[in-house]
Protein backbone atom coordinates (compact mmCIF):
# COMPACT_ATOMS: atom_id res chain seq x y z
CA UNK A 1 0.00 0.00 0.00
CA UNK A 2 2.73 2.49 0.96
CA UNK A 3 4.19 1.96 -3.01
CA UNK A 4 0.95 3.37 -4.21
CA UNK A 5 0.21 5.92 -1.94
CA UNK A 6 3.93 7.06 -3.12
CA UNK A 7 3.09 6.67 -6.46
CA UNK A 8 -0.24 8.69 -6.00
CA UNK A 9 1.78 11.40 -3.79
CA UNK A 10 4.58 11.61 -6.74
CA UNK A 11 2.41 11.27 -9.95
CA UNK A 12 -1.54 12.12 -9.24
CA UNK A 13 -2.52 9.53 -11.75
CA UNK A 14 -2.96 5.51 -10.37
CA UNK A 15 -4.04 2.56 -12.27
CA UNK A 16 -7.55 0.88 -11.94
CA UNK A 17 -5.85 -2.32 -10.34
CA UNK A 18 -3.85 0.10 -7.47
CA UNK A 19 -7.38 1.87 -6.88
CA UNK A 20 -9.26 -1.31 -6.28
CA UNK A 21 -6.40 -2.15 -4.07
CA UNK A 22 -6.47 0.79 -1.99
CA UNK A 23 -10.13 0.15 -1.68
CA UNK A 24 -9.80 -3.35 -0.15
CA UNK A 25 -7.58 -2.43 2.12
CA UNK A 26 -7.93 -2.94 5.67
CA UNK A 27 -6.36 -0.40 7.65
CA UNK A 28 -7.20 2.43 5.52
CA UNK A 29 -5.31 4.82 8.07
CA UNK A 30 -2.25 5.59 5.93
CA UNK A 31 -4.53 6.27 2.89
CA UNK A 32 -6.48 9.25 5.22
CA UNK A 33 -3.16 10.30 6.38
CA UNK A 34 -1.85 10.83 3.00
CA UNK A 35 -4.85 12.66 1.54
CA UNK A 36 -5.32 15.17 4.68
CA UNK A 37 -0.96 15.80 3.68
CA UNK A 38 -2.38 16.56 -0.04
CA UNK A 39 -5.09 18.65 1.42
CA UNK A 40 -2.76 20.49 3.76
CA UNK A 41 -0.33 21.17 0.88
CA UNK A 42 -2.21 22.08 -1.83
CA UNK A 43 -5.71 23.71 -0.07
CA UNK A 44 -4.32 24.84 3.21
CA UNK A 45 -6.24 24.81 6.49
CA UNK A 46 -9.52 26.67 5.54
CA UNK A 47 -12.27 25.55 5.18
CA UNK A 48 -14.75 27.04 2.84
CA UNK A 49 -18.30 27.14 3.85
CA UNK A 50 -21.00 26.53 1.45
CA UNK A 51 -25.00 27.73 2.27
CA UNK A 52 -27.23 25.78 1.20
CA UNK A 53 -30.72 26.90 -0.14
CA UNK A 54 -33.23 23.81 -0.82
CA UNK A 55 -35.27 26.37 -1.96
CA UNK A 56 -37.82 23.33 -3.78
CA UNK A 57 -38.62 19.45 -3.11
CA UNK A 58 -40.66 19.14 -5.84
CA UNK A 59 -39.33 16.65 -8.38
CA UNK A 60 -39.81 14.79 -11.77
CA UNK A 61 -37.47 12.36 -11.74
CA UNK A 62 -37.69 9.07 -9.48
CA UNK A 63 -34.37 7.92 -8.33
CA UNK A 64 -34.94 4.88 -6.44
CA UNK A 65 -32.62 5.86 -3.68
CA UNK A 66 -34.22 9.26 -2.98
CA UNK A 67 -36.76 10.13 -0.73
CA UNK A 68 -37.82 13.06 -3.04
CA UNK A 69 -38.49 11.06 -5.76
CA UNK A 70 -42.11 12.12 -8.17
CA UNK A 71 -43.85 8.57 -6.99
CA UNK A 72 -43.28 9.59 -3.19
CA UNK A 73 -46.66 10.96 -2.10
CA UNK A 74 -45.73 10.88 1.51
CA UNK A 75 -43.89 13.81 1.76
CA UNK A 76 -45.28 17.25 1.83
CA UNK A 77 -44.13 19.64 -1.14
CA UNK A 78 -43.03 22.80 -1.16
CA UNK A 79 -41.81 25.53 -2.84
CA UNK A 80 -39.44 28.92 -1.64
CA UNK A 81 -40.91 31.94 -3.28
CA UNK A 82 -38.51 34.47 -4.79
CA UNK A 83 -38.66 36.66 -1.81
CA UNK A 84 -37.97 33.76 0.52
CA UNK A 85 -34.80 32.99 -1.29
CA UNK A 86 -33.86 36.79 -1.44
CA UNK A 87 -34.60 36.84 2.47
CA UNK A 88 -32.28 33.53 2.76
CA UNK A 89 -29.88 34.89 1.11
CA UNK A 90 -29.62 38.05 2.96
CA UNK A 91 -29.30 36.51 6.31
CA UNK A 92 -26.69 34.31 4.61
CA UNK A 93 -24.61 36.93 3.83
CA UNK A 94 -25.14 38.76 6.95
CA UNK A 95 -23.48 35.76 8.43
CA UNK A 96 -20.60 35.49 6.18
CA UNK A 97 -21.66 33.43 3.58
CA UNK A 98 -19.16 33.96 0.43
CA UNK A 99 -20.87 31.12 -1.20
CA UNK A 100 -24.40 30.00 -1.69
CA UNK A 101 -26.00 26.90 -3.36
CA UNK A 102 -29.57 26.84 -4.77
CA UNK A 103 -30.30 23.54 -4.57
CA UNK A 104 -33.59 21.55 -5.44
CA UNK A 105 -35.85 18.18 -6.92
CA UNK A 106 -35.77 18.75 -10.77
CA UNK A 107 -38.99 21.17 -10.50
CA UNK A 108 -39.87 22.67 -14.03
CA UNK A 109 -42.06 25.25 -12.48
CA UNK A 110 -38.60 26.79 -11.97
CA UNK A 111 -37.70 27.69 -15.27
CA UNK A 112 -34.48 29.63 -16.64
CA UNK A 113 -36.55 32.64 -16.64
CA UNK A 114 -37.51 32.52 -13.10
CA UNK A 115 -34.14 31.06 -12.15
CA UNK A 116 -32.35 33.90 -14.05
CA UNK A 117 -34.25 36.54 -11.93
CA UNK A 118 -32.98 34.58 -8.73
CA UNK A 119 -29.97 34.47 -9.63
CA UNK A 120 -29.28 37.68 -10.80
CA UNK A 121 -30.98 39.44 -7.81
CA UNK A 122 -28.48 37.08 -5.48
CA UNK A 123 -25.68 38.31 -7.89
CA UNK A 124 -25.98 41.76 -6.27
CA UNK A 125 -24.51 40.44 -3.28
CA UNK A 126 -20.64 39.93 -3.37
CA UNK A 127 -20.91 35.88 -3.79
CA UNK A 128 -20.54 33.20 -5.39
CA UNK A 129 -24.08 30.96 -6.92
CA UNK A 130 -23.58 27.77 -7.42
CA UNK A 131 -26.72 25.27 -8.74
CA UNK A 132 -27.63 22.04 -7.92
CA UNK A 133 -31.14 21.85 -9.94
CA UNK A 134 -30.16 18.56 -12.16
CA UNK A 135 -29.88 18.19 -15.99
CA UNK A 136 -30.63 21.10 -18.62
CA UNK A 137 -30.18 21.46 -22.02
CA UNK A 138 -27.18 23.22 -23.30
CA UNK A 139 -28.62 26.16 -24.04
CA UNK A 140 -30.49 26.46 -20.37
CA UNK A 141 -26.80 26.20 -18.59
CA UNK A 142 -25.43 28.54 -20.72
CA UNK A 143 -28.28 30.96 -19.73
CA UNK A 144 -27.69 30.09 -16.40
CA UNK A 145 -24.09 30.76 -16.78
CA UNK A 146 -24.95 34.35 -18.31
CA UNK A 147 -26.80 35.82 -15.57
CA UNK A 148 -24.16 35.12 -13.47
CA UNK A 149 -23.97 31.14 -12.50
CA UNK A 150 -20.68 30.13 -11.14
CA UNK A 151 -20.53 26.41 -10.40
CA UNK A 152 -22.70 23.56 -10.94
CA UNK A 153 -22.93 20.29 -8.59
CA UNK A 154 -24.22 17.29 -10.50
CA UNK A 155 -23.28 14.09 -9.70
CA UNK A 156 -22.81 11.42 -11.84
CA UNK A 157 -24.00 8.74 -8.92
CA UNK A 158 -22.47 5.88 -10.74
CA UNK A 159 -20.34 5.16 -13.99
CA UNK A 160 -21.46 1.38 -13.91
CA UNK A 161 -24.05 2.01 -17.18
CA UNK A 162 -26.09 -0.95 -15.68
CA UNK A 163 -26.24 -0.05 -12.08
CA UNK A 164 -27.10 3.75 -13.51
CA UNK A 165 -30.01 2.28 -15.12
CA UNK A 166 -31.54 -0.08 -12.27
CA UNK A 167 -31.12 3.20 -10.06
CA UNK A 168 -33.05 5.66 -12.29
CA UNK A 169 -36.14 4.67 -14.13
CA UNK A 170 -36.29 6.73 -17.20
CA UNK A 171 -32.80 8.96 -17.09
CA UNK A 172 -29.88 7.98 -19.58
CA UNK A 173 -26.76 7.81 -18.39
CA UNK A 174 -24.76 9.84 -21.92
CA UNK A 175 -27.30 12.59 -20.66
CA UNK A 176 -25.64 13.03 -17.71
CA UNK A 177 -22.27 12.66 -19.09
CA UNK A 178 -23.30 15.22 -21.38
CA UNK A 179 -24.40 17.53 -18.91
CA UNK A 180 -21.12 17.02 -17.53
CA UNK A 181 -19.60 18.15 -20.56
CA UNK A 182 -21.72 20.97 -21.38
CA UNK A 183 -20.84 22.73 -17.93
CA UNK A 184 -17.20 22.65 -18.11
CA UNK A 185 -17.30 23.87 -21.80
CA UNK A 186 -19.82 26.53 -20.60
CA UNK A 187 -16.92 27.46 -17.92
CA UNK A 188 -18.52 26.83 -14.75
CA UNK A 189 -16.41 24.98 -11.91
CA UNK A 190 -18.27 21.78 -12.34
CA UNK A 191 -18.77 19.41 -9.49
CA UNK A 192 -19.87 15.46 -9.56
CA UNK A 193 -19.62 12.57 -7.30
CA UNK A 194 -20.91 9.15 -6.72
CA UNK A 195 -22.91 7.17 -4.18
CA UNK A 196 -21.60 4.62 -1.80
CA UNK A 197 -23.48 1.43 -1.11
CA UNK A 198 -25.71 1.12 -3.70
CA UNK A 199 -27.48 -2.22 -4.56
CA UNK A 200 -24.48 -4.30 -6.70
CA UNK A 201 -22.00 -1.79 -6.62
CA UNK A 202 -18.62 -3.26 -6.53
CA UNK A 203 -15.33 -2.07 -5.31
CA UNK A 204 -13.99 -2.15 -9.30
CA UNK A 205 -16.81 0.55 -10.04
CA UNK A 206 -16.19 2.87 -7.54
CA UNK A 207 -12.47 2.66 -9.02
CA UNK A 208 -14.09 3.68 -12.16
CA UNK A 209 -16.11 6.45 -10.61
CA UNK A 210 -12.51 7.80 -9.00
CA UNK A 211 -11.26 7.97 -12.51
CA UNK A 212 -14.04 9.51 -14.13
CA UNK A 213 -13.39 12.10 -12.02
CA UNK A 214 -9.90 12.50 -12.80
CA UNK A 215 -10.78 12.34 -16.60
CA UNK A 216 -13.61 15.17 -16.53
CA UNK A 217 -11.15 17.19 -14.12
CA UNK A 218 -13.67 17.69 -11.80
CA UNK A 219 -13.71 20.78 -9.48
CA UNK A 220 -15.74 19.53 -7.11
CA UNK A 221 -15.86 16.38 -6.24
CA UNK A 222 -18.77 15.10 -3.37
CA UNK A 223 -18.95 11.57 -2.34
CA UNK A 224 -21.70 10.18 0.09
CA UNK A 225 -22.99 6.54 1.84
CA UNK A 226 -26.16 5.71 0.28
CA UNK A 227 -28.97 6.17 3.17
CA UNK A 228 -32.10 3.67 2.94
CA UNK A 229 -35.60 6.36 2.88
CA UNK A 230 -38.68 5.33 3.64
CA UNK A 231 -41.34 5.17 1.22
CA UNK A 232 -38.80 4.42 -1.66
CA UNK A 233 -37.98 1.03 -3.64
CA UNK A 234 -34.23 0.83 -1.68
CA UNK A 235 -35.80 1.66 1.72
CA UNK A 236 -34.71 -2.10 2.92
CA UNK A 237 -31.42 -2.25 1.62
CA UNK A 238 -28.48 -1.68 4.08
CA UNK A 239 -26.72 1.85 4.17
CA UNK A 240 -23.78 2.08 2.59
CA UNK A 241 -20.27 1.45 4.46
CA UNK A 242 -19.00 5.14 6.08
CA UNK A 243 -15.28 4.26 5.67
CA UNK A 244 -15.21 3.17 2.07
CA UNK A 245 -17.03 5.82 1.10
CA UNK A 246 -14.17 7.76 3.22
CA UNK A 247 -11.91 5.79 1.44
CA UNK A 248 -13.43 6.93 -1.58
CA UNK A 249 -12.85 10.64 -0.84
CA UNK A 250 -9.74 10.54 0.16
CA UNK A 251 -8.03 9.06 -2.79
CA UNK A 252 -10.06 11.31 -5.05
CA UNK A 253 -8.34 13.88 -3.11
CA UNK A 254 -5.03 11.98 -4.06
CA UNK A 255 -5.66 12.13 -7.49
CA UNK A 256 -7.23 15.46 -7.97
CA UNK A 257 -5.26 17.56 -5.10
CA UNK A 258 -6.35 20.72 -5.25
CA UNK A 259 -10.12 20.58 -6.25
CA UNK A 260 -12.57 21.53 -3.47
CA UNK A 261 -14.34 18.65 -1.60
CA UNK A 262 -16.63 18.43 0.52
CA UNK A 263 -17.58 16.45 4.08
CA UNK A 264 -21.11 15.77 2.92
CA UNK A 265 -23.63 15.53 5.06
CA UNK A 266 -24.91 11.85 4.61
CA UNK A 267 -21.10 11.44 6.28
CA UNK A 268 -22.25 12.53 9.48
CA UNK A 269 -25.92 11.27 9.25
CA UNK A 270 -24.27 7.73 9.12
CA UNK A 271 -21.54 8.33 11.78
CA UNK A 272 -21.78 11.04 14.27
CA UNK A 273 -18.18 13.44 13.90
CA UNK A 274 -18.67 12.48 10.39
CA UNK A 275 -17.65 15.14 8.45
CA UNK A 276 -14.68 15.80 11.30
CA UNK A 277 -13.43 12.66 10.20
CA UNK A 278 -14.01 13.75 6.25
CA UNK A 279 -12.16 16.86 6.99
CA UNK A 280 -9.13 14.67 8.44
CA UNK A 281 -9.59 12.85 5.52
CA UNK A 282 -8.78 15.25 2.33
CA UNK A 283 -12.37 17.24 2.35
CA UNK A 284 -11.41 21.26 2.71
CA UNK A 285 -15.41 22.09 2.36
CA UNK A 286 -18.76 22.00 4.48
CA UNK A 287 -22.20 22.96 2.84
CA UNK A 288 -23.96 23.94 5.95
CA UNK A 289 -28.01 24.36 5.64
CA UNK A 290 -29.47 27.36 5.72
CA UNK A 291 -33.16 26.66 4.32
CA UNK A 292 -35.53 27.84 7.02
CA UNK A 293 -36.84 25.21 9.66
CA UNK A 294 -39.63 24.44 8.33
CA UNK A 295 -38.75 23.78 4.93
CA UNK A 296 -35.46 22.20 5.78
CA UNK A 297 -37.75 19.26 8.07
CA UNK A 298 -39.40 18.87 4.38
CA UNK A 299 -36.11 18.18 2.29
CA UNK A 300 -35.94 14.43 2.92
CA UNK A 301 -33.82 12.67 0.17
CA UNK A 302 -33.11 10.78 3.18
CA UNK A 303 -33.95 10.22 6.64
CA UNK A 304 -32.08 12.11 10.17
CA UNK A 305 -30.72 14.55 7.19
CA UNK A 306 -28.34 16.81 8.40
CA UNK A 307 -25.53 17.41 11.54
CA UNK A 308 -27.08 16.63 15.12
CA UNK A 309 -26.75 20.53 16.17
CA UNK A 310 -27.91 21.72 12.32
CA UNK A 311 -31.08 21.83 14.01
CA UNK A 312 -29.60 25.17 15.72
CA UNK A 313 -30.55 28.24 13.98
CA UNK A 314 -27.80 29.27 11.09
CA UNK A 315 -26.03 31.58 13.26
CA UNK A 316 -25.58 29.34 16.23
CA UNK A 317 -24.63 26.50 14.23
CA UNK A 318 -21.90 28.56 12.05
CA UNK A 319 -20.44 29.79 15.64
CA UNK A 320 -20.41 26.38 16.68
CA UNK A 321 -18.77 25.01 13.58
CA UNK A 322 -15.87 28.08 13.59
CA UNK A 323 -15.14 26.87 17.34
CA UNK A 324 -15.05 23.02 16.39
CA UNK A 325 -12.96 23.68 12.93
CA UNK A 326 -10.65 25.61 15.56
CA UNK A 327 -10.34 22.62 17.85
CA UNK A 328 -8.66 20.72 15.34
CA UNK A 329 -6.41 23.25 13.64
CA UNK A 330 -8.89 24.73 11.27
CA UNK A 331 -10.87 27.94 10.06
CA UNK A 332 -13.43 29.18 8.07
CA UNK A 333 -11.67 30.59 5.18
CA UNK A 334 -12.95 34.56 4.14
CA UNK A 335 -12.36 33.97 -0.10
CA UNK A 336 -15.17 32.62 -2.58
CA UNK A 337 -13.11 29.64 -2.25
CA UNK A 338 -12.89 28.85 -6.21
CA UNK A 339 -10.51 25.64 -7.02
CA UNK A 340 -7.75 28.15 -8.54
CA UNK A 341 -7.54 30.72 -5.52
CA UNK A 342 -5.09 29.09 -3.36
N1 LIG B 1 -28.73 8.50 0.43
C1 LIG B 1 -27.63 9.25 0.21
N2 LIG B 1 -27.56 10.22 -0.70
C2 LIG B 1 -28.67 10.46 -1.44
N3 LIG B 1 -28.92 11.34 -2.42
C3 LIG B 1 -30.19 11.20 -2.83
N4 LIG B 1 -30.79 10.22 -2.11
C4 LIG B 1 -29.87 9.74 -1.25
C5 LIG B 1 -29.87 8.71 -0.26
N5 LIG B 1 -30.95 7.99 -0.03
C6 LIG B 1 -27.88 12.22 -2.97
C7 LIG B 1 -27.67 12.01 -4.47
C8 LIG B 1 -27.92 13.37 -5.07
C9 LIG B 1 -27.70 14.29 -3.89
C10 LIG B 1 -28.36 15.62 -4.00
O1 LIG B 1 -28.24 13.57 -2.81
O2 LIG B 1 -26.33 11.60 -4.71
O3 LIG B 1 -27.04 13.69 -6.13
FE1 LIG C 1 -35.01 14.16 -7.80
FE2 LIG C 1 -32.41 14.53 -7.28
FE3 LIG C 1 -33.94 12.99 -5.71
FE4 LIG C 1 -33.32 12.12 -8.14
S1 LIG C 1 -31.85 12.51 -6.45
S2 LIG C 1 -35.37 12.05 -7.20
S3 LIG C 1 -33.33 14.04 -9.32
S4 LIG C 1 -34.17 15.18 -5.99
Amino acid sequence: MSKILEKALNTQFLEKSEIVELLYAENAEQIFFAADKVRKEYKGDAIHLRGLIEFSNICKRNCNYCGLRKDNKSIERYRLTKEEILDCTKSAVELGYKTLVLQSGEDSYFDIERLSEIISEIKKYDVAVTLSIGEKTFDEYKSLKLCGADRYLIRIETTDKNLYEACHPDMNFQNRIDCLKYLKNLGYETGSGCLVGLPNQTIESLADDILFFKSINADMIGIGPFIPCENTPFENLKAGDFYLALKVMAIARLLLPDINIPATTAMETLKKDGQILALQSGANVIMPNITDEKHKKLYKIYPNKGAYNEKDNPKKYRDCLSQKLLSIGRFVSDTKGFRKDI
